[in-house]
């Protein structure tokens, strides 16, 4: 058994004031949106953990594929001490990397899921005698603060979740995880690509609605937190790819004209028939656009693997001196 450690950087609460804040702001504008990160509570989790297995979802089969590939190319060029990981979830694929990174002294989970934090950061502490596990509650986009640990540093972004990023917020991101670094550290990021309509809209709209329910979750989560009365039936679940932006929506359209009473934030709001709620944009990327935006935040990309159909990619990136 080696040390495990959890440090709680949000407070308790502050989930709850984040979530009727983003519900106050997103639904009294129009169009209506609410940001994606909502839909992970327990049942939530679970519902993507079954979307990363369905037929039509390639991405994390995808991404299993490089990260296997080319493990030891990572552990080589990043000879990282510290591996920070944002986003870690159930910590699943990040194991080929640990696996890899033989000179690893500390890995630092970050998640705001304290308890899928504390399950998986506990098990990789008990399986890993000499490693420091060292997990952190935390809300990755915003400002973070690292335990003391040795570097190199690489900090891993799996799972195309940038793409939840709008433009101007992906730019605040990658800036404040250059932040986090010294130069010559590295940083690992998984990007979905940009490839035929078709493909995309399946992946999210899949045959036996896992997806649907995942999309229409979010309304179970507002009504458990907030007291609110969403009948998720009322709403259909919309998958569109804009082709100018290059990325997917994932919306919520409202069957017919109804009014939707939110007591935790004093809400009532009424949708008119069609009326759509999005509740995600899921960003695909070209290696061009990827290396520009590294550049701007202080990164040079020096790999980019994709997998072998090209359908996403795997990028390493070195911080530049400042
Ligand atoms: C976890 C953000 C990478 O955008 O593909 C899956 C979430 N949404 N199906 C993605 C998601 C709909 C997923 N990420």
């Amino acid at each position: 058994m080696s040390p495990f450690q959890l440090t709680r950087t949000l407070p308790e609460d502050a989930t709850d004031a984040a979530l009727r804040s983003d519900v106050r702001h997103g639904l009294t504008r129009e169009p209506r949106t609410l940001p994606p990160k909502w839909f992970y509570d327990a049942h939530g989790s679970e519902l993507f953990e079954r979307i990363t297995e369905l037929p039509e979802y390639y991405p994390t089969r995808a991404e299993r594929e490089i990260l296997l590939a080319r493990a030891d190319e990572i552990a080589a060029v990043s000879g990282a001490r510290t591996l920070v990981e944002l986003g870690s979830g159930s910590s699943e694929k990040t194991r080929h990397l640990l696996d890899a990174l033989t000179g690893l002294h500390t890995y630092v989970p970050v998640d705001v899921s304290g308890s899928a934090l504390t399950r998986a950061g506990q098990a990789i502490a008990d399986e890993r005698p000499g490693l420091r596990v060292h997990a952190l509650i935390a809300d990755f986009t915003s400002s973070l603060t690292l335990p003391d640990s040795p570097g190199p540093r690489l900090v891993a972004f799996l799972g195309g979740t940038i793409g939840n990023l709008l433009p101007d917020e992906r730019a605040g991101f990658l800036a404040s995880v250059r932040g986090l670094l010294a130069p010559g550290d590295t940083l690992l990021l998984g990007t979905d690509l940009v490839k035929d309509e078709e493909v995309l809209v399946r992946a999210y709209d899949d045959a036996t609605g896992v997806t649907a329910a995942f999309n229409k979750n979010v309304l179970t989560v507002i009504n458990r937190e907030l007291g609110a009365d969403f009948d998720p039936d009322a709403f259909a679940h919309v998958a569109v790819w804009d082709a100018d932006r290059e990325w997917i929506e994932m919306r919520l359209r409202s069957r017919t004209a109804q009014t939707v009473k939110i007591p935790g934030v004093g809400l009532v709001v009424d949708f008119a028939e069609g009326e759509e709620l999005r509740t995600e944009v899921s960003a695909k990327f070209r290696e061009e656009g990827v290396r520009a935006d590294l550049a701007a935040a202080g990164f040079e990309l020096t790999r980019w693997w994709t997998d072998g159909a090209d359908r996403f990619a795997l990028s390493l990136s070195v911080a530049r001196e400042e």
